[in-house]
């Protein structure tokens, strides 16, 4: 049975009087009826759809609710692809495009559109005989995704265009965003329900638009505003002033703060003018777009590479507020650095409410001298995590106390010390430090280190997420049950993780020591320690302050003995610097790491570690020049190989120099060689040398 005609008129009444709704609301900012009227209005034309479904439409309001999810976004292909645009910080840069842009139209005056550049995600809207039919995001700017379903729930997006216009094929191209207000709703209503909240409206704004699941979309307030088009072959307009007059006119959302103005003062004029009244909009923007406002000029232009030369972005300094400092708390990183964090009085700045600012580390806070109770100034720009710039030292309060870093590591109580030679604090607990389990772990399973091939990073990150293993110890005393109980794991996997395990228990020397992420200590280092000390017992026992002491006498007496020409003799550790030692000594003075030692090595865990044949002195030292980048050693490391076995690296070529090492671009030293008749040698011909040497 047909649809009665009067049935048919009142939801086409009611479509139409609930577009004009929304577009006074999303498009006007100017409502003539109530939240509920609204409600009440697209109930009836709800229901009407449902009972008669011949009435739906795509371009029906209600459509704005969602659709069922999708599995994955379709691929949509940009005719016109979305460029960037090039950045622009300062005026002289501004001045020199203006110049630019002048030099290259041969015209005295320029004149510009210019709009706010809006801090949200482009995306691209295409209308089918006034019908919205595909919009996409930007993506990489020739391929975006397919988002119609959500793009469908942004109230202020018209769904259909208004007939009197030609708008066979249209193309709109702007920006989706949340408002400032409405991220704040959605993040109240995320705590509430105990979600994660966003960090800022572009984020918020970003994740709701790429749901599969368009409902969810529905329900977050996004916005929309055009800046230009993209595809539009029966449209006739002269310059972007025209584009967005005639986009407003069709019912798009065109931002009221934008001008045409004259020339390089014109646009400089603009940029000051937004910037005052920036903090005072609605919705983030991060900067203001230039546009030359003539299309015909536009298209003289032209582009270069992805972005075109006819427009610009002008982007505002990192904006910056003043705040309390509540707290100084201390953090502790998976490579075992302490990172001190301020605890603020929450501010709402660069976009985001601020509560956390990093002091990096303790130079950077004695250098701002940042106390709990001082009034600070907090900058944050873009994505960046927001800082302290400095103290506001005339709002200090009178009894304040200098921060110290704390001499334990917050997390696991052990040691703190600075790394020598860098600013960084760190946790000397690396193999028992909570914080840096999972980092320790993957670096003790690690195929250089004790190459337990069956653990992969999954794995282990699960075993130690689950707390079955608190420290690689742990992996040794493994159950084979609870173990295949796992996720994706099962009986026959268990047992190939089990019995790699089991065949790492025989390790040597070099490889346990490496395997023992101590802080410096490379596969290089790790083979000069191991071959020094013979044994993890002579190891473990070493006097590092003597040590240190043996290896700078014998480098004094080696300066005389170079004077008088005698033979040089083997320094102890020779290629492992004084900072290297510290850390060393730091890592096996920390208790809780020797625990983990001792219970490696204990019966239960079982490892055997090998002993490794000292290294005989060499008989004659030669000397080296290392020249390029060779595939498997740093140039740190190939001079500690070659250091490790008694030999020198020099650092330019002369008719003393006995090898050459050139690696992969070699320079001028390579050429020098050759005129001088030196050996060449490249990474492997070095390695066989030193074995013969
Ligand atoms: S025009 C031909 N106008 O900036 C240039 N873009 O860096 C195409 N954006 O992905 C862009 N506000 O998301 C233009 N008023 C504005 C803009 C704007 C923000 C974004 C857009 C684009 C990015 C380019």
């Amino acid at each position: 049975m047909a649809v009665a005609d009067s049935l048919r008129q009142r939801a086409a009444a009611l479509r139409r009087g609930l577009e004009r709704h929304n577009r006074l609301y999303y498009v006007e900012d100017a409502p003539e009826i109530t939240d509920a009227e609204y409600d009440r209005l697209f109930a009836e034309l709800q229901r009407l759809e449902a009972e008669h479904p011949e009435l739906a439409a795509p371009d029906s309001p209600t459509q704005r609710v969602g659709a069922p999810p999708l599995t994955a976004f379709a691929q949509v292909r940009h005719r016109t692809p979305m460029l960037s645009l090039a950045n622009a910080f300062s005026e002289d840069e501004v001045r020199a495009f203006d110049r630019r842009v002048r030099d290259a139209l041969q015209v005295e005056e320029v004149d510009y559109a210019v709009e706010p550049k809006f801090d949200g995600l482009a995306v691209s809207l295409a209308y089918r005989d006034g019908v919205f039919v595909q919009g996409a995001t930007r993506g990489d700017g020739t391929n975006g995704e397919d988002v119609t379903p959500n793009l469908r729930t942004v109230g202020a997006i018209p769904l259909r265009l208004p007939q009197a216009v030609d708008t066979r094929e249209l193309e709109v191209r702007g920006e989706v965003l949340m408002f400032r207000r409405d991220f704040e709703a959605l993040n109240a209503r995320q705590r509430a329900a105990g979600h994660k909240e966003f960090v800022n409206p572009r984020n918020a704004a970003a994740g709701s638009l790429r749901q599969l699941d368009s409902r969810i979309t529905a329900q977050r307030t996004l916005r929309f505003f055009a800046y230009g088009v993209g595809e539009a072959p029966t449209a006739r307009w002269r310059t972007q002033d025209e584009i967005l007059a005639r986009l407003a006119a069709m019912g798009f959302p065109v931002v009221k703060d934008r001008a045409v103005v004259r020339g390089a003062d014109g646009v400089l004029a603009y940029y000051a003018q937004l910037g005052a009244k920036r903090v005072g909009l609605p919705f983030a923007i991060d900067g203001v777009v230039y546009k030359v406002n003539r299309l015909d000029w536009q298209e003289r232009l032209g582009h270069v590479a992805r972005a075109p030369r006819f427009a610009l972005a002008h982007k505002y300094a990192a904006e910056e507020q003043e705040t309390e400092v509540l707290g100084i708390d201390v953090q502790v990183g998976r490579t075992g650095v302490l990172t001190p964090v301020a605890r603020l009085k929450p501010v709402f700045v660069g976009g985001v409410t601020v509560t956390n600012a990093t002091l990096h580390n303790e130079d950077e806070l004695r250098r701002k001298d940042v106390r709990v109770g001082d009034t600070v100034i907090v900058r944050r720009a873009g994505d960046v995590i927001p800082e302290v710039v400095g103290v506001r030292l005339e709002k200090r309060p009178a009894a304040t106390h200098e921060f110290r870093m704390p001499e334990r590591c917050p997390v696991c109580g052990s040691a703190a010390a600075r790394v020598a030679g860098e600013a960084a604090t760190r946790c000397t607990g690396g193999l028992f430090c909570r914080a840096q389990r999972i980092q320790a772990l993957l670096h003790f399973k690690g195929r250089r280190a004790m190459d337990i091939e069956g653990l992969g990073d999954k794995l282990a990150e699960q075993l130690i997420e689950l707390e079955m293993v608190a420290s690689p110890a742990d992996l040794y005393t493994l159950d084979a049950d609870v173990l295949a109980g796992l996720e994706r794991m099962g009986e026959k996997s268990a047992r190939n993780v089990l019995a790699s395990i089991e065949r790492s228990r025989d390790a040597t020397l070099s490889r346990f020591i490496f395997a023992l992420g101590i802080p410096g200590v490379g596969e290089e280092v790790a083979k000069i320690l191991a071959r020094h000390f013979g044994s993890l017992e002579e190891f473990l026992q070493a006097d590092w302050e003597q040590l240190a002491r043996d290896k700078e006498s014998v480098r004094k007496d080696n300066a005389k003995r170079k004077r008088r020409g005698e033979a040089l003799e083997a320094v102890p550790l020779e290629g492992i610097g004084p900072e290297i030692m510290e850390s060393v000594r730091q890592f096996l003075e920390e208790r809780h790491n020797r625990e983990v030692i001792e219970r490696l090595i204990a019966p239960a865990a079982g490892v055997r570690v090998r002993a490794e044949p000292r290294a005989a002195p060499a008989r004659v030292a030669r000397t080296f020049v290392l020249t390029g980048t060779l595939p498997g050693l740093s140039r740190d490391e190939a001079k500690s190989l070659i250091e490790s076995r008694g030999h020198k690296v020099a650092s330019s070529v002369s008719k003393s120099t006995d090898y050459v090492v050139a690696g992969d671009e070699p320079g001028s030293k390579l050429e020098r060689a050759r005129e001088l008749g030196v050996t060449v040698l490249d990474e492997k011909g070095l390695r066989d040398k030193l074995d013969k040497l």
